[in-house]
């Protein structure tokens, strides 16, 4: 079956060719059977390597029931979360736009007063309905958020209308939000144990926000599944995915330590942010990984084009192109030509940016930066859901290439510590003696003011 997906690798030569990516296909074989059939490190956390078993057809009924519900009663759906618990969302929502829900608006994924401020006042005379999704159910920034939402609507429609309103998407069973989703007796949707954060789009975490949208879940997890089948052949060739990965670690191999993920169409800014977060935690650890950028473009051009082009030589760049699909808009005739853009007069605007792409693509390949393009038929529920898949499986391959675990995350923990210990959490004593030593042990007068 044709996807509306593909991978075009020209100018990663010449410090890639296809024969070197044939080469490396033995590497290939080992990681695709370990993604497969597990035996590998994470092999607990494959859950969303076939996304026909992420959620059943009555899983799917019941995020479709509750986002009608939240669609009928809601102006505004307020999804809190961060990291895997949001990301991927965003990314579906910012990439399709809203369709004909209610705005979601998404909190929890930081720690700004000014941010949730900001929320709050949007919510001022609004009908709301509130999504907290959080697997361990105690990460704090969700947690904090969560408090603020929930005051605010309990204090808004009275506490038993609010337990209508707020849907909990958490563990089957254990953590603090499954206990307080029992408690209150809210709607609780359930992330399964094999699926971490960043490979979660695709279940419960994504669909329920991405669902009260109005986006069409079904096309999103056709797109994931077809692409998912595709991605079955391990054979480099015959794969994108898996081409894409082996590109990748051929390249680092070679002393590109950076890979910078570029697209022309600001819709998907998001993308690039769920790219990121699935590539970083997945590959940076074991003091290895190419750490991932990315840019808008043309935007970026006007900033971050001069580094690209001349910069140090230690960056990749994978262009994702959406092909086709796009509104007809052209560029007007004017009266005189003084603008000197007479020859542009009557062409489509998607011309012209595809015009900036091929130019952006060639130039930075004779400055020195390999790169690939994944292309896009076009932007619907569909390719995204191929897309999304695309990453998930090649960046899954790309850690065992790799040779660590990509599903687990356990850098994360470090900050976590030291602000717990910081803020006097319970429990975290010690802790709190350990870090407040340090901190006094530093250097004192380190500040430089006016
Ligand atoms: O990918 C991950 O596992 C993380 O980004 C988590 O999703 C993030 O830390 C949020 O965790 P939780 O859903 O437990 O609140």
């Amino acid at each position: 079956m044709a996807l509306p997906l593909s991978l075009d690798y020209g100018y990663l030569a010449p410090d890639i060719d296809l024969d070197e990516v044939k080469s490396f296909q033995d590497n290939v074989d080992l990681a695709h059977k370990k993604v497969t059939q597990g035996g590998g490190l994470g092999a607990d956390f494959l859950g969303w390597v076939d996304p026909a078993r992420i959620v059943s057809p009555d899983d799917v009924k019941t995020i479709k029931a509750l986002a009608d519900r939240m669609r009928g009663d809601s102006d505004i759906l307020v999804s809190i979360g961060i990291g895997g618990s949001y990301l991927g969302a965003r990314a579906v929502i910012e990439a399709l736009g809203e369709g004909d829900g209610p705005e979601v608006l998404f909190a929890g994924n930081s720690l700004s007063a000014h941010e949730h401020a900001k929320v709050l006042k949007k919510l001022e005379g609004k009908r709301f309905s509130v999504n907290a999704i959080s697997k361990s159910g105690t990460t704090t920034e969700p947690a904090v958020a969560f408090r603020l939402f929930r005051d605010l609507l309990e204090k808004t429609v009275g506490k038993d209308e609010a337990k209508k309103r707020i849907v909990a998407t958490t563990d089957a069973k254990k953590g603090a939000l499954r206990k307080f989703a029992t408690e209150e007796g809210y709607d609780t949707l359930v992330i399964a144990d094999d699926i971490g954060g960043r490979y979660s789009v695709l279940s419960p975490v994504g669909l329920l926000p991405i669902a009260v949208a109005g986006i069409d879940i079904d096309a999103l997890l056709a797109g994931a599944k077809d692409t998912a089948d595709a991605t079955n052949v391990a054979d480099v060739t015959k794969n994108p995915a898996y081409f894409y990965a082996a590109a990748r670690n051929l390249l680092y191999r070679k002393g590109y330590t950076t890979e910078i993920f570029a697209s022309f169409e600001p819709r998907l800014h998001y993308v690039a942010e769920w790219w990121k977060q699935l590539t970083g935690e997945s590959e940076g650890k074991s003091h290895i990984g190419l750490f991932p950028a990315s840019v808008d473009l043309t935007t970026d051009l006007h900033s971050m084009g001069q580094w690209i082009q001349q910069g140090r030589r230690n960056i990749i760049e994978t262009f994702v192109i959406v092909d086709g699909g796009e509104p007809g808009l052209a560029v007007p005739g004017a009266e005189n030509d003084l603008d000197e853009l007479g020859y542009l007069q009557g062409r489509p605007m998607s011309e012209v940016n595809k015009a900036a792409y091929q130019a952006t693509a060639l130039a930075h390949h004779d400055g020195g930066v390999p790169n690939s393009t994944v292309h896009l038929e076009k932007l619907d529920a569909y390719s995204l859901g191929a897309l999304l898949y695309f990453f998930e499986r090649a960046i899954g391959v790309s850690g065992y290439l790799m040779g660590i675990n990509p599903f687990n995350q356990p850098g994360v923990e470090a900050y976590k510590t030291n602000m717990f210990a910081l803020l006097g959490k319970p429990k975290f004593e010690q802790a709190t003696a350990d870090v407040k030593g340090r901190m006094e042990k530093l250097p004192k007068d380190t500040t430089v003011t006016f």
